[in-house]
């Protein structure tokens, strides 16, 4: 309720219990005797007489477009003090499109708006009177106060870990990612300033945020999504023009006179022009007239074409259209969700979050086969929908339940559903987030996406060949993957999508789903081990294990280690080379690189099950998980190295034949970093020809100096810890594989550190087993061997 009284007190709201906020200074205070000292206060003068003065200066003010790029301020000066004296001209940043000219009184205002026409070398002046705006006190905010400290994946683990349970992860992902209050306001800030600038040039256009900005589901430094709505301004100029037809003048208002001949719109006919016209003058608008505004760009290929801009002082990007009502209505649809039931944004965000991490969302530059986020937030509220019993009611119920029975079209398409969530019935869908998001894998890595089109009007899949039928069906562009708008129904919200990001969206559910059903998922580890979410949010997932693969092949240089008698393909050979190959693997990695390594062989007439299975990927997740950070286990087999996996005794001969092993390793110095430098300073610049450097040896002492120059042979706390899987196959039937395939699982949270390593292993690797395999031939498992052969190779 406003405060009666006179002057100072229309700015006063009485709150309830006998408190008070003065609206121009945000200020709240308890009772009344306060509320009289703060409106005697220094703060509150001071704003009222900046109020006064900025509303004074807007009714001496007139706002002059038209002039040449380049004209100055004085120049405008001059040209106006022929009405009366000037007291200053605001020109905008480009000084080239606008300038505030403020007059001495209103008396030199009026001579100057009743002139019928103003020019200025050569040009016609467009002048009219200044708009009038509320004013508004802005507290001073420190540059860049709203942008928050993006938030590390690490930092993110950490508090995760700590809470108590996965729905209260859920809920802090939530807290994490979405905009502060600060932000808020910025974002609040942005668009105000738009609108200021946008209606002098559009009069009554409105700008409209939309998107993620505004639909419940933002993340801290997020486009910002806008819609330029100039419906009104088509209107406005019609009347204008009918205004400016002499036979209607006596009809036309004299503001209307005035602003129809000052406005930019007299360069163009809103209603006739093309999208790209219109949005090529908005870019001018943006690129001119808003102070801090960048980079802005007309991207008019897009299906909804857009002008993308930076603004610099908030950091915030964006887009702007003009003919996306729709989104704006979708926009308000998901906010009447998120208010609906509480566990959708904490399912939207974690849903959200890991498909950014399994690079299945996140399309760099708007285009791309990757999900946006609406097609994911629709895939979540449609599995909402088919719960049993719904979290969310199917927008068709929505239309039934609406207010009034009245039908909102938009662009033709039937936009109706309630205003109030309030008025809907509770779900009584009991279910936690926690088993909400373990199902939302589960009906996901086996939905049959192919042959169907989501509707979230029907709650349902709808057969596409029936659906394809359909009014808006025949429009609809086919996909691996038809989600069809709640609105817009001839619309494919996943179109973009390919077939290969349709396939890793099925297998990243279906990792998901596994893994949800772990106790590593549902319960906290007492053990400080992660767990929750935060295996979930793994970049790469379960997958990212079966990419950190190098591949050893047979080379002609194995052939030398077997007898003649051996042939390549025969299985004894095929065993005779594996071992070498291990051999030659657990000899770099212990002696070249000085990594600690245990074994565990595998015995005979046991193999792995279903080597690259997941199974195998998860063993040996499983293996690198038990090591959590900062653990000063001994990495022996007995103490909780690695202990081998489920075998299973070989029944059928004739099934493939697998050599593996399994080694846990612990790398305690960045071995990979600096050794060409290091390479140097042992290798003589004019090496003898009679003197060979056997290659092994000399890396491995180039390695020996690199953790020297730590200072500790062997610190307290290893660098990180990985495993590494080595196999072989024959297909049965004595077809053999021609490599030993190497699967590395890092401990997850060590991943970054160990990408470098691995990296840098992809070359070294190879190359150094196979020195050894030409120079250590004797003798399976000891490093000594034959003296090098002087086979030179390059090394990084
Ligand atoms: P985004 O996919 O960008 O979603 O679409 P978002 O929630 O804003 O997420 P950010 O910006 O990536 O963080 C932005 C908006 O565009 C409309 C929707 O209103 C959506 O919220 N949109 C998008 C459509 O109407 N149809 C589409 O196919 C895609």
């Amino acid at each position: 309720m406003e405060v009666e009284g006179a002057g100072t007190r229309g700015d006063v709201d009485s709150l309830p219990r006998g408190g008070f906020r003065c609206r121009l200074c945000h200020v709240t205070v308890a009772n009344k005797p306060s509320l009289d000292d703060h409106l005697r206060g220094k703060k509150h003068q001071r704003l009222e007489n900046l109020r006064s003065v900025r509303q004074s200066q807007e009714l001496r003010s007139v706002f002059v477009s038209g002039f040449h790029k380049g004209t100055t301020a004085l120049e405008l000066s001059n040209y106006f003090q022929t009405y009366g004296k000037v007291l200053n001209v605001v020109m905008d940043k480009d000084k080239g499109v606008y300038a505030i000219v403020e007059l001495q009184d209103e008396e030199i205002l009026q001579k100057v708006l009743s002139q019928p026409q103003h020019s200025l070398g050569g040009q016609k002046l467009r002048v009219k009177p200044r708009e009038k705006k509320d004013f508004r006190y802005t507290p001073p905010r420190k540059q860049g106060a709203a942008r928050r400290e993006q938030l590390s994946p690490e930092k993110l683990a950490q508090n995760l870990c700590q809470v108590d349970d996965v729905d209260a992860q859920m809920s802090l992902v939530v807290q994490l990612f979405e905009f502060s209050e600060t932000e808020r306001r910025l974002r609040d800030l942005v668009v105000k300033l738009f609108q200021e600038v946008f209606s002098e040039f559009f009069p009554e256009s409105a700008i409209l945020p939309f998107g993620s900005s505004v639909n419940g589901f933002s993340i801290s430094g997020c486009d910002l999504d806008l819609f330029l709505d100039l419906e009104k301004t088509k209107s406005f100029q019609a009347s204008a023009r009918v205004a400016g037809k002499p036979q209607a003048e006596e009809e036309a208002s004299p503001e209307m006179e005035s602003r129809s001949e000052d406005s930019i719109l007299t360069d163009i006919d809103l209603v006739t022009a093309t999208v790209p016209e219109v949005l090529e003058l908005v870019a001018t608008v943006l690129q001119k007239c808003v102070p801090g505004v960048h980079h802005v760009q007309v991207v008019s290929t897009a299906r909804r074409p857009v002008v993308k801009f930076c603004h610099k002082e908030s950091g915030l990007r964006g887009d702007i259209s003009i003919n996306n009502k729709l989104a704006l209505c979708n926009t308000r649809f998901l906010q009447f969700c998120t208010e609906a039931d509480e566990r959708v944004r904490p399912l939207v965000y974690a849903v959200r979050y890991w498909a950014k991490q399994q690079a299945l969302a996140g399309n760099p530059f708007g285009g791309g086969p990757l999900f946006n986020n609406y097609a994911l937030t629709l895939l979540v509220l449609f599995f909402l929908q088919t719960r049993s019993p719904p979290v969310l009611p199917t927008v068709a119920q929505l239309k039934d339940l609406s207010d009034d029975g009245e039908l909102t079209l938009v662009d033709g398409w039937d936009c109706t559903f309630p205003k109030d969530p309030a008025s809907l019935k509770p779900s009584g869908n009991p279910e936690s987030r926690c088993s909400l998001l373990a199902e939302f894998f589960h009906v996901f890595e086996s939905c049959s996406f192919a042959g169907c089109a989501i509707s979230l009007g029907e709650g349902r899949s709808l057969p596409l060949s029936d659906f394809l039928l359909s009014e808006a069906g025949r429009k609809f562009k086919v996909g691996p993957i038809n989600l069809q708008d709640p609105f817009e129904l001839s619309h494919n919200v996943a179109a973009n999508v390919n077939e290969k990001t349709a396939l890793l969206f099925q297998r990243c559910c279906h990792n998901a789903a596994k893994y949800c059903r772990s106790l590593q998922y549902q319960h906290k580890s007492s053990k400080g081990k992660i767990w929750g979410l935060v295996r979930l949010f793994q970049p790469g997932g379960p997958q990212a294990a079966e990419r950190l693969v190098i591949s050893l092949p047979w080379t002609p240089a194995s052939q030398s280690l077997c007898s003649h008698e051996q042939l390549p393909q025969s299985r004894d050979f095929h065993q005779l080379w594996f071992q070498r190959v291990r051999a030659g693997v657990s000899f770099v990695l212990e002696h070249v690189l000085k990594c600690s390594c245990s074994e565990k062989p595998q015995g005979p007439g046991e193999e792995w099950e279903a080597a690259g299975s997941d199974q195998e990927e998860e063993q040996l997740r499983t293996k690198a998980d038990q090591w959590s950070v900062g653990s000063k286990r001994s990495l022996d087999m007995e103490e909780g190295g690695a202990s081998p996996p489920a075998k299973k005794p070989r029944a059928d001969t004739s099934l493939p034949t697998t050599e593996s092993v399994i080694w846990s390793c612990t790398v305690w110095h960045r071995v990979w970093l600096g050794r060409r430098r290091v390479r140097r300073r042992f290798c003589s610049p004019e090496p003898d020809p009679k003197q060979t450097v056997d290659p092994l040896e000399l890396e491995a002492k180039v390695s020996e100096a690199i953790s020297q120059q730590d200072g500790e042979t062997r610190p307290v706390d290893p660098l990180f810890r990985f495993t590494v899987c080595a196999r072989t196959q024959d297909g049965g039937s004595g077809e053999q594989d021609t490599h030993v395939s190497l699967s590395f699982a890092p401990v997850p949270e060590q991943g970054a550190v160990f990408q470098d390593f691995f990296h840098f292993l992809q070359g070294f690797l190879p190359q150094m087993v196979e020195r050894y395999l030409t120079t250590k031939s004797s003798g399976l498992h000891t490093p000594e061997g034959n003296p090098s052969q002087g086979i030179t190779f390059e090394l990084r």
